[in-house]
């Protein structure tokens, strides 16, 4: 028997993973042709616009197949650059930016610059899934700062600050989350940013929703001039750009921060390819105009989904400031996240996710994705509510699913 494997594979094993297999589950049955609705992913189902889509077949048929520069090339840099500067108003250049196969890799080089067996991370829950593995997988310890149902899992800049630590080193949250679509105020950061100089901390903020805000505008964390010298901003193209299957995303942070990333990305990346980098630009060069129709589509969607579940009996469906997801507090139904996912998915063929997959504070959740046509959306939402009307009256009268 060979030796055993680092212990690197405990450490990304993670909470959740039996939500993922509803989800596949679901997945395979609509390949398959089966009369199935899948709202437990956040993968978008519109197309790549066709403009983007020409930009990389161009620049595959001219030839842009080799090796490329390891932290991207200067021109996507630049635009990436003026983007978020025009967002934040932070004056940054190329020299701040890093491009990453999707804001998943750049959290990954992320949190291993910053981290180690050691140190301290205290991430904001509910976490996006691959938190825990990211994070873990560093050897650091970390701990989670709950923002608890009860509040709509609003900012507690309180409950941030009882988990530091003397050996905290980094603070990571998505803003907007996901799941609950919670979307960080001007003072809120102001707060983490009180908390990171106090305890000298850096600052990972994971920020790939942050152009599908319905409501205002969103406040990036680099707009809070105190944050920048220690802060590392994530970006991606996949979510505004339509873009999932890419794989392009990106870092911003102090130009020493860059250079060492660097180093992480020539050992694990060496480069991304040269089309898709292209593909980005074009993206980018479109000027907010993509983004203004996802969010148009993601805000209509989500008052579609919540006028179709707001009476439900039982069901008590959370609106989202931000994000293709919703948040439907399931307890009422005397079903805990996990058995009203699978009860849901047997009765009624409509995948969601249990909202444990994020975070025990989410276990009497689900979230619901938008990520599909409305008509798909709106039979998904008959169908909970056709589902929630055949349970049983309520807490503890056998609601098992079968
Ligand atoms: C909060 C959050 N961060 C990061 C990612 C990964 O994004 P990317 O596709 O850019 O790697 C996702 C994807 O769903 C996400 O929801």
């Amino acid at each position: 028997m060979p030796r055993p494997l680092s212990r690197v594979t405990e450490r990304t094993a993670g909470r959740g993973a039996d939500a993922w297999v509803l989800h596949a589950r679901a997945k395979a049955a609509k390949a398959r042709g089966e009369d199935v609705i899948v709202l437990s992913v956040g993968d978008p189902d519109m197309d790549t616009p066709a403009f983007v889509v020409d930009a990389a077949v161009a620049a595959l048929r001219a030839g842009d197949t080799h090796y490329t520069e390891n932290l991207g090339r200067e021109p996507l840099r630049e635009a990436i650059a003026a983007r978020h500067a025009r967002l934040s108003g932070e004056p940054v250049t190329a020299a701040h930016v890093a491009v990453a196969s999707g804001a998943q890799n750049a959290l990954y080089i992320a949190a291993h610059l910053l981290l180690e067996p050691g140190d301290h991370a205290v991430l904001v829950d509910p976490a996006y899934v691959t938190y825990p593995a990211v994070f873990g997988a560093t050897g650091a310890a970390v701990s989670y700062a709950e923002q608890p149902a009860e509040t709509g899992f609003r900012f507690d800049a309180e409950r941030i600050r009882a988990a530091i630590r003397p050996e905290t080193k980094v603070l990571a949250f998505a803003n907007p989350n996901n799941p609950t679509g919670v979307t960080f105020t001007a003072d809120d950061l102001a707060a983490i940013a009180a908390l990171a100089e106090a305890h000298d901390l850096w600052v990972i903020a994971d920020e790939v929703y942050g152009d599908l805000v319905f409501e205002r505008p969103f406040v990036p964390a680099a707009s809070v001039p105190a944050l920048r010298p220690r802060l590392l901003s994530l970006g991606s193209f996949s979510k505004a750009f339509a873009m999932t299957g890419w794989r392009c995303g990106y870092m911003v942070a102090p130009p020493h921060v860059v250079e060492a990333t660097g180093r992480l990305a020539v050992a694990m990346l060496y480069g991304l390819p040269g089309f898709i980098q292209e593909a980005a630009l074009a993206a980018l060069l479109g000027h907010g105009a993509v983004e203004a129709e996802m969010r148009a589509i993601y805000r209509r969607r989500r008052d579609l989904a919540v006028a179709a579940l707001a009476d439900v009996p039982r069901l008590s469906a959370e609106q989202p400031e931000a994000g293709m997801f919703m948040m439907l507090d399931v307890s009422a139904t005397g079903l805990d996240g996990d058995r009203f996912a699978a009860a849901l998915y047997e009765r009624e063929k409509v995948s969601v996710l249990d909202g444990a997959a994020f975070s025990d504070l989410c276990r009497n959740h689900v979230r619901l994705s938008f990520a599909v046509h409305d008509d798909e959306l709106l039979e998904g939402c008959a169908r909970i509510r056709r589902f929630v009307a055949g349970l049983n009256a309520g807490p503890g009268d056998g609601n098992s699913p079968t």
